[in-house]
C-alpha cells in the first residue's frame, strides 16, 4: 500500500536539554554533523514517503531554514570552491512544495499534535515519525510500510520492565517472530500495571479515521492528549499491528541516549572511527 505522507511532531519544548533548547529546537540537535529531524526526514524519504508535514511551534523556524536554501551561505561555498559542501547543502532539498508546516499552539500531548495536522491529510493512511526516536539503518519506516495490511501499526521493542513508565506498552498475540496482534496498549503505565515489556517506538502508520476519535479524545496521562489512547480506543473496529523493528534504538530525548547515539554513529565514519575510538580506549 502506498504511504505519501508522514507527520514529524517538533512542537515539544525539549526542556530536558535546557538551556541548549532555550533558542533552538531539541530537533535540530546534531547526531555528528546532521540534525535529529533530518535522519527522521531521511528515514522516511528512503521509505517512499513524499509529502513531509511538520507540526511545529514557536520557537521552530530554524527548522523550516534548514530544509530551505540559504542562499548566502550556498553562494560563499560557491565562490570558495567548496563543492562537496555545497552538495551537502543542496542535496537535501526537495522539490518546492514537499514540506508543510502547521502550528501546535499549545503543548496539548502527542495526539493532540497529530490532530493538527488532519487538513492536510485526505482519506489515507499516514506515517508519524518521533525523530527523538532514532534508529540505526535509516530502514525501520521502510519495513513497516512493506509489512502494512491496513489498519494502525507501531513499532515495538523489548524494554525493561522498570521502564515501563516512560513508554506506551502494548499486550499482544503473537503472529510472527516479528509481527504481533495489538490487543490493548496503555500509556506509560508503572511496571505492576504494565501488559507486558513491550513498548512503542516512535514510528506509526495510522488509518486516517484516527483524526475523528483525536477529535474527542479526553486528556490521559500527564494531562496530554495520547496518541496512545486513540489508537487504544480503535482496537476491536481497526486492526492494531505491532512491528518488532530490526536496528539499534536511541533515545535522544534523553542526554544519554543521546550521547550513545552520537558516539554509534562517530564510529560508523570513516573520518571519524580511528580516532575517536583510540581517544574512547585511552580515556
Ligand atoms: C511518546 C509516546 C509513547 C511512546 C514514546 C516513544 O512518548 O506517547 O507512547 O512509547 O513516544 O518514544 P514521549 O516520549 O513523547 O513522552
Amino acid at each position: 500500500m502506498k504511504i505519501k505522507k508522514a507527520i514529524f511532531p517538533v512542537g515539544g519544548l525539549g526542556t530536558r536539554f535546557l538551556p541548549a533548547t532555550k533558542s533552538m529546537p531539541k530537533e535540530m540537535l546534531p547526531i555528528v554533523d546532521k540534525p535529529l529531524i533530518q535522519y527522521a526526514v531521511e528515514e522516511a524519504a528512503e521509505a517512499g514517503i513524499e509529502q513531509f508535514i511538520f507540526v511545529t511551534s514557536r520557537g521552530k523556524s530554524a527548522i523550516e531554514n534548514h530544509f530551505d536554501h540559504s542562499f548566502e551561505l550556498e553562494n560563499n561555498l560557491l565562490m570558495q570552491g567548496k563543492k562537496n559542501f555545497l552538495k551537502i547543502t543542496q542535496e537535501m532539498l526537495k522539490i518546492p512544495g514537499t514540506y508543510a508546516y502547521v502550528r501546535q499552539q499549545e503543548p496539548a500531548g502527542l495526539g493532540h499534535a497529530i490532530w493538527c495536522a488532519r487538513h492536510l491529510i485526505d482519506n489515507e493512511p499516514f506515517a508519524v515519525i518521533l525523530a527523538d526516536d532514532l534508529i540505526t539503518g535509516n530502514l525501520t519506516l521502510k519495513n513497516m510500510i512493506h509489512n502494512y495490511q491496513g489498519g494502525n501499526m507501531v513499532a515495538i521493542m523489548e524494554v525493561n520492565k522498570n521502564e515501563t513508565s516512560s513508554y506506551g506498552i502494548v499486550k499482544t498475540k503473537e503472529i510472527t517472530s516479528k509481527n504481533f496482534e495489538i490487543t490493548h496498549m496503555v500509556e506509560k503505565p508503572n511496571p505492576e500495571n504494565a501488559p507486558s515489556n513491550l513498548a512503542i517506538v516512535g514510528r506509526y502508520i495510522l488509518d486516517s479515521k484516527i483524526f475523528k476519535i483525536l477529535e474527542k479524545q479526553n486528556a490521559g496521562k500527564g494531562k496530554e492528549i495520547q496518541l496512545t489512547d486513540a489508537i487504544n480506543s480503535q482496537i476491536g473496529t481497526t486492526f492494531c499491528h505491532g512491528f518488532l523493528f530490526e536496528g539499534e534504538r536511541y533515545d535522544c530525548g534523553s542526554k544519554l541516549g543521546f550521547i550513545q547515539a552520537n558516539i554509534t554513529f562517530a564510529l560508523e565514519r570513516n573520518d571519524l572511527k580511528n580516532e575517536l575510538s583510540t581517544w574512547l580506549k585511552k580515556i
